[in-house]
């Protein structure tokens, strides 16, 4: 949820508000949940400190806290983000990078908000938690090329075990596949692993073992010193990304306060 608030207009919280065409109801975040977490962490802050932390905050601080959750070791949140007063589905359907993404789209969009090649590879690391759904990557599965009906960067008995989760045209829009096969509840660096044994869910995660570009920083951050060192910083980088001059502390982290 951060990494999609911070990549459309900076980290403003405009994902949470309501309303119709917010980013909210773009079709690349009709996966996105867990709002009412959001409002429970806020009415707990409010009641104690009214006014004071605002919806980005409280994304940022339960980023962190969810990987140290998952035994991550975390990291100091910078906060005073200001929350947005805009909301527009179509900016983040522009904005957000999709799961086709090869590397050379993957650094432009990180450098537009002044993000470098490593910290793009550093951050993408947080997949080594959480899934994602047939529909985003089943076109990788199925005529996939003119000349390989697979995509032939999936390692080839993971691709059979896609394909029996997300058989052809009848594919479950529920089903969940964890992104990191290796230790998919812990915050760690097996992502990396995984992606060198050829098991990167999207073409998004993949090309960064098969780009060389990516792939020394990718076998960098196989260890587990190096990627939780750096993922911490990169994180506080991506929470300071263009913070806009005019912003409130939403009082509800659905709307936008009436003045
Ligand atoms: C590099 C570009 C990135 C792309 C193309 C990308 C794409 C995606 C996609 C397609 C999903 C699955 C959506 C679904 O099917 O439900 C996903 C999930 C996720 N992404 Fe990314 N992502 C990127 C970077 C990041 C970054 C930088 C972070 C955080 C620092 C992040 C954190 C997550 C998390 C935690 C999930 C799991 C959500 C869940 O389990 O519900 N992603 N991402």
């Amino acid at each position: 949820m951060q990494f999609h608030d911070c990549f459309v207009e900076g980290c403003d919280a405009s994902a949470l508000l309501d309303g119709n065409d917010t980013e909210k109801t773009a079709p690349i975040n009709s996966n996105l949940i867990g709002y009412e977490v959001v409002d429970a962490a806020k009415e707990a802050v409010e009641a104690v400190c009214p006014g004071v932390v605002s919806c980005s905050d409280i994304l940022a601080y339960a980023a962190r806290d969810s990987t140290v959750k998952l035994n991550g070791t975390g990291w100091a949140v910078q906060g005073g983000r200001k929350d947005g007063l805009f909301s527009c589905a179509e900016a983040a359907e522009l904005e957000l990078s999709p799961p086709t993404f090869n590397v050379a789209q993957l650094i432009e969009s990180f450098a537009r908000r002044g993000l470098s090649k490593k910290q793009m590879v550093i951050l993408s690391g947080s997949h080594t938690v959480g899934v994602g759904h047939c529909d985003k990557f089943v076109e990788r599965l199925y005529n996939f090329s003119e000349t390989h009906f697979t995509d032939p960067s999936i390692n080839a008995s993971y691709a059979e075990q896609l394909k029996t989760d997300c058989p052809q045209a009848t594919f479950n829009t529920t089903l969940e596949i964890f992104m990191d096969t290796i230790t998919p509840g812990e915050f760690d660096a097996n992502y990396y692993k995984g992606l060198s044994e050829h098991k990167g869910l999207f073409t998004s995660d993949q090309s960064l073992f098969d780009d060389r570009r990516t792939r020394k920083l990718v076998k960098k951050l196989m260890s587990e010193r190096v990627f939780d060192r750096q993922f911490g910083e990169a994180m506080r980088a991506m929470g300071a990304v263009v913070v806009r001059a005019e912003g409130q502390i939403r009082r509800n982290c659905r709307t936008v306060n009436p003045w």
